[in-house]
């Protein structure tokens, strides 16, 4: 009797457990073996033996290796061209996964192939994919420790006086183009994060760091802590940010300006009209002052407020502080509104 009770208590503990196993098994971890049967198979054989053109993975010394990156990019990218494998020579075109697969369902496939048939090599984590999609993170970290940190903080939380850019969905929004404004031009105004406000001055980046650093460290902060967006390419980068401005003002300047100071800036009338180009005004580290030149006009420069949005300010103050040499940076449209 006290026997029987306890053996039923015994097994309905062991069934309960045996219930939160299940549930825990049945959450998100992919099945790397369904990834193979269901991707990889057709080509490479449920047996791992692989046919025709496609090699083997069942005791192939590149599935099993220790060191995983070259596994990795296989999969992420894809291969073509001659490969051996145990002294075969195949040529095929292996297709690129980084589209179709998560770091974990690739972490997961890799798994089962260096498991599977007689293969017995170690799991492949998603971190190891992870750090293998985003080669730049690892540089852009180093980037965002050296310039970003001191105000961000190391963890992206901010404080503050400075907006978290982990779990902030500007940073990780689908374009990324306002964030690399930011980062290209800096910006400052009210910025609301998650319902909190901030009004400081993010600095600009333009001229300190290069596209390709802008594109690092925007990836990185894209893909550290718990945000989760695609990196961000150089080619991105300088396609959006000032260019797009410099572009808007280029033509401002062309038929609002060059009349009076010349088409590249060189002034005209002997000094009457002055020259842009090399301009210290211009070129300086503040733009505040060109801005409210530009604004309330001086004896025959006119003014151009009511004439030309605060936008158009911007991008005009933009294209004559980047054109013809000149290093005098981007302005915001936030720089002109707050000049007097
Ligand atoms: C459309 C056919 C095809 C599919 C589907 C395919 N592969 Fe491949 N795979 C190839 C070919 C062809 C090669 C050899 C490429 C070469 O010759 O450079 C290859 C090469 C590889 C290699 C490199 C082997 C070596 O010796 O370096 C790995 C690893 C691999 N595939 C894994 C996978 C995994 C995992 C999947 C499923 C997610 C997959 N493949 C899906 C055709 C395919
Ligand atoms: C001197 C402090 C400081 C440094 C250094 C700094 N930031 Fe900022 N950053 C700010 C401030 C302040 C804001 C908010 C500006 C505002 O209120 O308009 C900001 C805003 C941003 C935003 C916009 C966030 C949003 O929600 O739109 C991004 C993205 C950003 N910073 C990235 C960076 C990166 C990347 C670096 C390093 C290259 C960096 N910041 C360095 C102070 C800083
Ligand atoms: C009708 C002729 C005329 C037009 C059009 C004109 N400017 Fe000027 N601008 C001048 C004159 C003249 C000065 C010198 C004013 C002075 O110092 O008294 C000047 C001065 C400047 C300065 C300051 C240069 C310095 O060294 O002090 C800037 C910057 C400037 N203009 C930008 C612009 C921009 C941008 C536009 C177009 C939106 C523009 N100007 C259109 C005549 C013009």
């Amino acid at each position: 009797m006290t026997a029987a009770l306890v053996c039923a208590f015994i097994i309905a503990v062991v069934s309960a457990f045996h219930a939160r196993e299940g549930a825990a098994a049945s959450a998100p971890a992919p099945d790397g073996k369904a990834i193979f049967a269901t991707k990889c198979a057709a080509c490479h054989q449920v047996s791992g033996a692989g046919a025709g053109p496609y090699p083997p993975l069942n005791g192939n010394g590149a599935v099993t290796a220790s060191d995983t990156s070259n596994l990795i990019l296989t999969v992420l990218n894809g291969r073509s061209g001659p490969i051996q494998v145990n002294g075969k020579t195949f040529s095929g075109a292996m297709p690129a996964w980084k589209d179709h697969l998560s770091n974990d369902e690739i972490a997961a496939v890799l798994t089962y192939v260096r498991s599977a048939w007689m293969n017995r090599a170690a799991i492949v984590t998603a971190e190891q994919v992870t750090t293998a999609r985003y080669p730049v993170a690892l540089t852009g970290g180093q980037i965002f420790a050296a310039k970003c940190a001191t105000c961000h903080q190391a963890d992206g939380a901010g404080t503050s006086a400075y907006p978290p850019l982990n779990g902030n969905p500007h940073v990780a929004a689908s374009d990324p183009t306002e964030m690399i404004a930011t980062i290209v031009n800096g910006r400052s105004g009210a910025l609301s994060v998650n319902g909190a406000t901030f009004k400081g001055k993010m600095p600009s980046w333009k001229g300190q760091l290069s596209n390709a650093d802008i594109a690092a460290v925007a990836t990185y902060v894209r893909s550290a802590w718990t945000n989760k967006a695609p990196g961000v390419t150089e080619q991105q980068v300088a396609a959006s940010g000032p260019s797009v401005l410099s572009t808007v003002g280029a033509s401002i300047f062309a038929s609002k300006c060059a009349a009076c100071h010349g088409a590249n800036g060189q002034g005209r009338g002997h000094g009457t009209f002055p020259a842009l180009a090399g301009n210290s005004l211009v070129n300086n580290n503040d733009p505040a002052a060109a801005i409210e030149l530009i604004e309330h006009g001086r004896s025959m420069m006119p003014s151009w407020k009511g004439q030309l949005s605060a936008g158009d300010i911007a991008a005009v103050v933009t294209f004559i502080r980047t054109a013809w040499g000149n290093k005098g940076g981007a302005v915001s449209e936030q720089d002109v509104m707050a000049a007097k």
